[in-house]
């Protein structure tokens, strides 16, 4: 028997998956292709030669059985999945002829992992255009390249999962890297945290010419793109159950009347709904609601019962008129012959507060105060003025889809949207009107217009989350779940392709998941996870969850139809890194930390002014002062220049 061709064990039993062999070597090391291999080690491959092909199989198990007679040696017995056949120099995943009892076992060898790698790159071929990329290495022998048909990958949504500190980051920088590469991709990612800018800007912090950022400062997501039920999510004041119906009837009607001012502006009068993303007044909004929230009746008429006499007499259209565009005083006191307002009277007061407060909250200008938000955009300073017609300020949305699509000046493959400065709160609503831009834009789309999209949402558990029973009974809403899954659904038939990425995927909405053909998991120490991808993984790889808890920072098993094989991978570390959030608290506390000014800081955080911070976000060089060595006389600088 040539080395090559090592036996090492027959078959022992085969039922269903579950193939297992009896070691027939004299103990459990042996030496194939120069080097020593302990058999049965979990994750290595065999191989069955079957008449013409091979079978190739993977080890699962092993254990060690009692001998058959008093005083032989113990056996031991190998459980073995089978993965796929080699018929002369081609591999195809699955199996169609089993084998028996009796059959023999040998280690791989180097030729047949030539053979699976070299399938890969005869299916990528040599066409026009890359069918593949490569991610990194195979673990079980580096020499060989682990490459990702792209059509299979991206086609039908992505799923990345792993502890924290397993590489998530890495890896989806280094697939996106690899994919910008093509000149017309198209990838919107919502970053939670900041930590992508890193990974597409230069030494001097400047971002790729083919990435567009939206930064807090460039970042404008009008309300009035936002849907009804969004709306009331912000705005209603659900403490006080007696106030809600009336305060969700005044939001209706009021949003009714407005939205309805611009559709008759952009000829939509029979077709707008409270949906529909068109311009309406946000001050009016505020304006009309106080005015309600005080108005008293003359008894018996449709009168308002204003103090200003000359005001009083207006008949009760123009009264309406008044209040819907400016403050008015009502009679105060309880005169004889006034009644106040039935539903509405001191019953807004909780969402008017609510509304204050959120319009006092810098934090929200990106998406309450769009117009003064924009003067500080280079993207939407020109779109959004106060002096534009509700018509023009309408049309701001095709500035956003033109940004997230990456047409702008200069074609931009990438878009990350940096979501580190937007409320924990409202991070839902911001996923859900972005991602539903960008769906409803391709669903529109003329079907040779269209072209395909990737949405990558990082630390997706915490707005894509899935429903717990008890959440389904306090009916609390989650936007961007439902829209997420409606693109998990149907996304494919509109070219539009989900990534989601997680350490917690067991809270990851199961819609979702279970749509994701193609899935990179990494290390996974929770049983609770690992039982959950295991359920929706096939059952090819459910044996091999085993082995997740073992892996090395940036390895990980790529599985799914764009690679022929689980392909237990190192990847590669991107060019540049994602801004890591392992921060070093021995160095620190060894070496110490810059001293910030306390009076400074406070006042960046009175202003809620995440200028400094988002700099450094952005900014892989100056945030390595904080994670990694520091470069000496690094000064941290703004990535844009300040504007007035
Ligand atoms: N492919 C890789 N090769 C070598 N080291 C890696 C690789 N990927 C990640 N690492 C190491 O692991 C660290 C954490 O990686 P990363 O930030 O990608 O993890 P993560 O899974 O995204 O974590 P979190 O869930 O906290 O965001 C990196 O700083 C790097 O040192
Ligand atoms: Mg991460």
């Amino acid at each position: 028997m040539s080395n090559a061709t090592l036996k090492v064990a027959e078959v022992l039993s085969v039922e269903g998956n579950d193939t297992r062999a009896l070691i027939t070597t004299d103990g459990m090391m042996v030496e194939h292709e120069g080097r020593p291999r302990r058999l049965g080690q979990l994750g290595t491959y065999v191989a069955l030669p079957i008449d013409d092909v091979r079978l190739i199989g993977y080890v699962t198990g092993v254990a060690r059985r009692d001998p058959a007679s008093a005083g032989a040696p113990p056996q031991h017995v190998m459980s073995l999945q089978l993965l796929g056949t080699i018929r002369e120099d081609w591999f195809d995943r699955g199996v169609d002829s089993y084998p028996t009892v009796g059959d023999p076992v040998h280690l791989a060898t180097r030729e047949d992992f030539q053979v699976i790698f070299g399938t890969i790159d005869q299916i990528a071929g040599t066409a026009r255009y890359p069918r593949s990329f490569r991610i990194g290495r195979f673990a079980m022998d580096p020499d060989f390249d682990v490459h990702v048909l792209g059509k299979e990958f991206f086609s039908k949504h992505i799923a990345i999962v792993g502890n924290s500190g397993s590489g998530k980051s890495c890896t989806t920088a280094k697939i996106i890297q690899e994919i910008t590469e093509l000149d017309q991709s198209q990838i919107i990612m919502f970053d939670l945290h900041g930590e992508y800018a890193a990974a597409f800007s230069d030494e001097d912090g400047s971002i790729d010419a083919n990435v567009t950022y939206l930064g807090e400062r460039d970042l404008i997501l009008p309300y009035w793109l936002l849907q009804y039920q969004e709306l009331e999510t912000m705005l209603v004041d659900h403490a006080n159950p007696k106030y809600v119906t009336n305060q969700i009837a005044f939001l209706k009607t009021a949003l009714q009347e407005l939205k309805g001012e611009t559709a008759e502006a952009l000829d939509l009068t029979s077709e707008f709904s409270l949906d529909t993303p068109i311009y309406w007044s946000l001050d009016r909004l505020k304006v009309y609601a106080e005015n309600m929230n005080d108005a008293r009746y003359v008894l018996n008429s449709d009168q308002l019962a204003l103090s200003k006499l000359a005001l009083r007499s207006l008949d009760p259209a123009e009264q309406h008129e008044l209040i819907t565009t400016q403050r008015v005083q009502f009679n105060k006191g309880a005169a004889e012959g006034e009644v106040p307002h039935p539903q509405y009277y001191g019953q807004l007061q909780g969402m008017l507060t609510r509304l204050e407060t959120r319009l006092n909250d810098r934090r929200y200008d990106f998406m309450l105060r769009p117009i003064r938000h924009a003067k500080g955009s280079r993207y939407f300073k020109d779109a959004l003025k106060f002096s534009g017609t509700p018509t023009e300020l309408s049309q701001a949305m095709s500035h956003l889809i033109r940004l997230l699509t990456g047409q702008w000046e200069t074609r931009s493959n990438l878009t990350i949207v940096d979501m580190s400065g937007v409320p924990y709160e409202i991070v839902d609503i911001v996923v859900a009107v972005l991602t539903r831009t960008l769906f409803e834009y391709n669903f529109w789309c003329p079907l040779e217009q269209r072209h395909p999209m990737l949405l990558v949402y990082e630390e997706a558990h915490n707005y894509i989350s899935r429903l717990v029973k008890e959440q389904r009974r306090t009916d609390q809403r989650s936007f961007a779940r439902h829209i997420v899954e409606r693109v998990a659904k149907e996304g494919r038939k509109y070219g539009v392709s989900a990534m989601v990425i997680s350490q917690r995927p067991s809270e990851l909405s199961e819609t979702v998941v279970s749509q994701c053909n193609s899935m990179v998991v990494m290390r996974l120490n929770n049983p609770e996870d690992q039982n959950y991808i295991a359920k929706v993984v096939s059952d090819q790889f459910g044996s091999q969850m085993a082995m997740l808890p073992s892996l090395r920072p940036g390895e990980g098993f790529v599985l799914g139809d764009a690679v022929l094989m689980p392909m237990r991978t190192l990847v590669e570390l991107p060019a540049r890194t994602p801004r890591s959030a392992d921060v070093d608290f021995f160095k620190h506390w060894s070496l110490g930390t810059e001293t910030g000014d306390i009076d400074d800081i406070l006042q960046h955080w009175w202003r809620q002014d995440r200028g400094l911070l988002n700099a450094q976000l952005a900014l892989g060089a100056a945030a390595k002062g904080w994670t990694d060595e520091p470069e000496p006389g690094a000064e941290p600088a703004g990535v844009f220049p300040e504007e007035d």
